[in-house]
């Protein structure tokens, strides 16, 4: 079973920003690159970092603390696709944005 999280407005996140939620009891940053938006958990594995505060660059974002990169689409380590964070659905539903995670994330 899955539930959807309203994030916000569309117009509440500029093309290349982004914002977090927390869902029961973890952060998911939720990104904006265009028209998409991408949703994978905020605390990077390696050390903690929030990678809501990371570079984003080509669907990647950039660990600010030791640069791990990590793709939007999937929630891969972009230098070692095997290890992955969470990675979310992201619905645009008229101009709300609502987050798909499962019922226990
Ligand atoms: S905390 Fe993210 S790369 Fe070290």
């Amino acid at each position: 079973m899955s539930q959807r999280i309203p994030v916000g407005l569309i117009d509440d996140i500029p093309d290349g920003s982004n914002t977090f939620v927390e869902v029961n009891g973890k952060d998911v940053a939720v990104f904006r690159v265009g028209d998409q938006f991408y949703a994978i958990d905020d605390m990077c594995p390696h050390a903690g970092a929030s990678l809501s505060g990371g570079h984003l660059e080509d669907g990647v974002v950039t660990c600010p603390w030791h640069y791990w990169r990590f793709r939007l689409t999937d929630g891969a380590w972009a230098d070692n696709p095997r290890v992955k964070i969470g990675c979310y659905p992201v619905h645009v539903v008229g101009d709300k944005i609502e987050l798909e995670v499962p019922d226990k994330t």
